[in-house]
């Protein structure tokens, strides 16, 4: 015996929030849905967890960033969900899923069967464990994923004031944490293999740009080397980092962000699995009909470029998650999904939008000594992809229409000069 529903969505992230709000657009009648997920609250909106969840002064905390608000849509609180008859099962973690017979079990040993299934289980942070390294256990060396992880790492930063952090990595993560920390008055060093922050994404140019602007604001930058162990202190305190390069940092606080893992583990073996994640058609449905997934979770066919992809984006998973309900429950007349990727981030005052692919050369453009400066990126003839800092309103979308309109560039040098203005009057 187990409760039955017509729609479960697995997990209770970003993609979720979404995607209940446009199940009840679309009119899903009270008791039809429910959301199972791990973390002990209603989705909320992830990207508030290295920003405004770490400021020292007036730092956000639920409900205020509860989904919807990342889109200036409804804030969908746990009452909302209650009005609008979405059983929220919190706190429970998905232990199976049996694809073929519609029914998951839950730890609480609770069978929860369904008619359609939408995957929304995200990622997990690496941990170091993962690379041979141990230490993650202590105290104060900090991962962020969850709102857990978040209420760790500010009770970590408030037993470190004015002492050492040390940032692991020199990614998304590692980038917003160590302005965060700086804010908080904590001194940082940052250290990561490549030999520039943002090597996924950033060319060398644009990222001195930032590296200048942290090291202004105190940060500074251990580059080419990895840690290779911790020191501890008696109470199993990390007390210093030892790195690859023989030397040592110390450290009251360690923040690790190393990158991700999709959760994929309850399909292995039922669903296709593509490039780390679970394979999905353009209606974002899986191999098997009766099951969607989302978010960091999917490999999507990016119409755009032509091929799959999987893209750990908060845009994507709201517009994915939107996506994949129309096409749950309209099917007829969804069309495929079309997406234009789009990453952003905001550190100090600093703020920055992506939109395509950051592949074939780079073309830079603005002043990169003052506020706003970009760069497109030119393959096979076309711009694919284009890079702004400090743009406004009307310059982001200029760029986001310009990419998505993949334009012929013939002189490389002309767009260089012509800078923003090619979006712009594109
Ligand atoms: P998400 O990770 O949000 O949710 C997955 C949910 O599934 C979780 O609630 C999890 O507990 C649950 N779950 C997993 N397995 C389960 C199981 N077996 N049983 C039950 N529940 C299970 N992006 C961006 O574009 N701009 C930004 O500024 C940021 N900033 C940012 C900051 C931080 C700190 C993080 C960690 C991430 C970002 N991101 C971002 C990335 C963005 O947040 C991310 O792409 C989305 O949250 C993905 O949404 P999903 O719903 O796919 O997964
Ligand atoms: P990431 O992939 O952005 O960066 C991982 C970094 O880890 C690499 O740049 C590298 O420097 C480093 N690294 C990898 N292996 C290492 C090792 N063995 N030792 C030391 N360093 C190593 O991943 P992340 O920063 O951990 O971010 C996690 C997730 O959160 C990503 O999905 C990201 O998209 C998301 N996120 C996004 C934003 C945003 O879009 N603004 C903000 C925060 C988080």
């Amino acid at each position: 015996m187990g409760r039955a529903f017509v729609y479960v969505i697995l997990g209770g992230g970003v993609a979720a929030g979404y995607a209940a709000l446009e199940f009840t657009k679309r009119g899903v009648p009270p008791g039809e849905l429910c959301i199972i997920s791990e973390e002990p609250v209603a989705p909320y909106e992830r990207p508030a967890l290295s920003k405004g969840f770490l400021l020292p002064e007036s730092p956000a905390r639920l409900p205020s960033f509860h989904t919807c608000v990342g889109a200036n849509e409804e804030r969908l609180t746990p009452k909302w969900y209650k009005e609008h008859g979405i059983e929220l099962v919190l706190g429970t973690r998905v232990k199976s899923v049996d694809v073929r017979r519609k029914k998951l079990l839950t730890a609480t040993g609770e069978t929860i069967s369904y008619k359609i299934l939408l995957i929304a289980t995200g990622a997990r942070a690496l941990k170091l464990e993962e690379f041979g390294l141990n230490g993650s256990e202590a105290e104060n060396v900090c991962y962020l994923r969850d709102l857990a992880d978040a209420n760790g790492l500010v009770n970590a930063m408030q037993s470190c004031a004015g002492g050492n952090a040390v940032v692991i990595g020199g990614g998304y993560i590692g980038m917003e944490c160590a302005a965060s920390l700086a804010i908080n008055k904590i001194n940082v060093t940052m250290v990561f293999p490549e030999v520039h922050c943002m090597a996924r994404l950033f060319t060398p140019k644009i990222a001195s740009y930032y590296e200048e602007y942290y090291q202004s604001k105190g940060i500074k930058f251990t580059k080419g080397t990895v840690l290779s162990s911790f020191e501890f202190d008696s109470n199993g305190k990390v007390t210093a980092v030892n790195l690859r390069d023989g030397s040592c940092l110390p450290a009251d606080l360690v923040v690790v962000g190393i990158g991700i893992r999709p959760n994929t583990s309850l399909f292995e073996g039922q669903l296709t699995l593509e490039k780390g994640g679970i394979k999905v058609n353009g209606k974002l449905q899986t191999s098997i009909d009766s099951v969607y997934a989302v978010g960091d979770v999917a490999v999507f066919p990016v119409k755009l470029f032509g091929e799959t992809r999987r893209l750990e984006h908060v845009d994507l998973a709201r517009k994915s998650a939107k996506h994949a309900v129309a096409a749950i429950m309209e099917p007829e007349k969804s069309g495929e999904f079309d997406y234009l990727p789009f990453f952003y981030s905001r550190v100090f005052g600093l703020s920055w939008q992506f939109y395509g692919d950051n592949v074939g050369e780079a073309v830079h453009f603005g002043d990169f000594s003052g506020t706003t400066f970009g760069a497109y990126w030119i393959s096979k003839g076309h711009l694919i992809g284009s890079f702004l800092e400090g743009g406004t309103k009307e310059e982001y979308e200029a760029i986001a229409t310009a990419t998505r309109l993949k334009p012929l560039v013939e002189d490389l040098v002309e767009l260089e000069q012509q800078g923003l203005n090619f979006a712009l009057t594109v």
